[in-house]
């Protein structure tokens, strides 16, 4: 590099989740590129680095259980090194929340480049969405439907270009958080991976956080209440994923922003789902970004007072300057707000003996006459009890039956993993029966659908009255009520409390053991005690 390239320039750091072992983000050194090109015309000095990359599909246990590791990497990564600024590159669900909760702890001015969606899937003359249909058909499979060769051919239909997952899942929702948050330039939630206007954004964020830099705009001026509260309404306008609720409230409580699950409860009450994309509706993100965006949503919410307009995003608008002329071209994927695709579909929080600091449901993905619902407990104690006993045609269950799994949240599986859509026994399948209630202490995939409670906190694992629930118990839902109760006498609950046993961490050594003893529950947004609030870009001394 010539003396002249970095003197006194702004150096820009590119954080880059590429790995061949997270195939949504293997395009993302072509982006590089771009936004190291950007930066070049804007006049500053691009310096790409890796970190650790979480893919969905490969990672095991969960790749929630490194979602904090990760954000530590990006973190040091970020303060240990002598940048000005910083272009986060993420595409897979957990990189999107890691990159940012890590840079929020470092606080130096910020932008989040989405890697965009996959085309949407095509098989046999119908679209079909990535996750969404893959349950469906693992389900059609369970129950002699279809044959393993055709589910096969399905999903390569289903994957057949770059980008994440396609359907209104975790990915793209985090993505569109990114833009409701105001830290993605506008269009970030929808451009199509492979669509050149996505490098064409990478390249304008490029030039952007060199202007940031030079404005000095660090991420605390973006982060702050308002911008949470968009992100929240807009999570409901979209029919967003419920992981979206632990990842914003871990983002926040890095911001130094006070942001719980009633804020969830409260600001998504009188919001409906605009956009009429798998899993909720039928269209794909393909679709949502040719209809418009989320430029469009947002418009939407802000013509209804349920935007805070003059929030700041990082292309130096406000939120309102940048969607007030937002144009729809489909009305039948992104509906208007007073012929909304479902109503009041904010996310719920429950309450009650079983939940006392909180539980979760997502309304628009649920079946309406399941959302008031009492019925007797099948308990599975693990994800293995779960595995072992649910294709037994003696399994001793029936449609109005309540579905509990234990021991997966936070502490208990280590990581809280996408278990809590349960599927269904294949003898009730078999009948027809397509929904039930199900409760755990896991997360739901975002692509995943159905009357699920999750995220119960205090989890199993972690002494929660989920612990004690025994099969024949009855569980009473009335998501209207906003409760969740375990009908169970409370001196016979005493009882079993006292035969409950700590379980024992499942590595008691190396990074599984320091997230084991320091994770904190959903309800707190899973990040590891320590990691809560920020220390800023300052370094207490040189390396030599
Ligand atoms: Fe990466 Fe779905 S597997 S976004």
């Amino acid at each position: 590099m010539p003396q002249d390239q970095f003197d006194g320039r702004p150096v820009i750091g590119i954080c880059n989740t590429w790995s061949e072992l997270t195939p949504c983000n293997t395009h993302f050194r072509v982006l590089a590129e771009h936004v190291r090109n950007g930066v070049l015309e804007a006049g500053g000095f691009p310096l790409e680095f890796p970190v650790m990359s979480l893919g969905e599909t490969l990672l095991r246990p969960t790749a929630m259980l490194y979602r904090n590791l990760a954000s530590m990497d990006v973190e040091e990564s970020i303060r240990g090194n002598p940048l000005d600024g910083v272009v986060l590159l993420a595409g897979c669900d957990k990189t999107t929340p890691a990159t940012l909760m890590g840079a929020a702890s470092v606080d130096l001015p910020t932008i989040l480049v989405s890697g965009g969606p996959m085309l949407s899937g095509k098989y046999r003359g119908t679209d079909i969405g990535s996750g969404t249909n893959t349950w469906s058909m693992s389900e059609d499979l369970r129950a002699g439907k279809i044959t393993l060769d055709e589910f096969h051919e399905a999903e390569s239909c289903m994957h057949r270009s770059h980008g994440h997952c396609m359907t209104m899942g975790t990915a793209s929702t985090m993505a569109s958080m990114m833009e409701a948050l105001g830290v993605g330039m506008p269009g970030n939630a929808a451009i199509p991976a492979v669509d050149a206007r996505r490098n064409v954004l990478a390249r304008m964020a490029g030039r952007q956080i060199v202007q940031l830099v030079k404005d000095q705009v660090p991420l605390s001026k973006i982060l702050v209440k308002p911008a949470f509260e968009n992100a929240i309404r807009a999570l409901a306008a979209i029919g967003g994923s419920t992981n979206a609720v632990i990842h914003l409230i871990a983002i926040a409580r890095r911001a130094g922003v006070e942001l719980g699950l009633e804020d969830f409860d409260r600001l998504g009450r009188g919001v409906h789902t605009l956009l009429n994309l798998m899993p909720s509706g039928k269209y794909l993100m393909e679709d949502f970004y040719y209809a418009g965006g989320l430029p469009a949503v947002l418009k939407e919410l802000g013509e209804q007072n349920l935007l805070h307009r003059d929030a700041l995003t990082v292309n130096g608008k406000t939120m309102w300057e940048n969607v007030k002329d937002a144009p729809c071209w489909n009305r039948d994927v992104i509906t208007p707000f007073k012929q909304p695709f479902k109503e009041n579909t904010g996310i719920a929080v429950l309450r009650g003996n079983l939940c006392p600091d909180g539980a979760i449901i997502k309304p628009s993905a649920a079946t309406p006459k399941l959302m008031r619902h009492r019925g007797r407990a099948v308990v599975f104690e693990s994800i293995e009890d779960f595995h072992k006993r649910i294709d037994d045609p003696k399994l001793d269950i029936d449609e109005r039956s309540v579905m509990v799994l234990k021991n997966c949240g936070p502490k208990g599986y280590p990581g809280m993993a996408e278990v809590g859509n349960m599927p269904l026994p294949p003898k009730l399948l078999k009948k027809g029966v397509t929904d039930m209630v199900r409760i755990s202490d896991a997360r739901m995939s975002g692509t995943a659908y159905g009357t699920v409670i999750l995220h119960i906190s205090p989890e199993a694992a972690a002494g929660g009255a989920l612990a004690l629930v025994e099969n024949g118990d009855e569980i009473e839902l009335d998501v209207a009520k906003r409760r969740l109760e375990l009908l169970v006498d409370k001196k016979i609950l005493t009882e079993r409390r006292k035969a409950w046993k700590t379980p024992k961490p499942p590595l008691d050594r190396g990074y599984w053991k320091l997230y084991f003893d320091h994770v904190l529950q959903a309800h707190q947004g899973a990040d590891l005690d320590f990691l809560v609030g920020k220390s800023g870009a300052f370094v207490p001394r040189d390396n030599h």
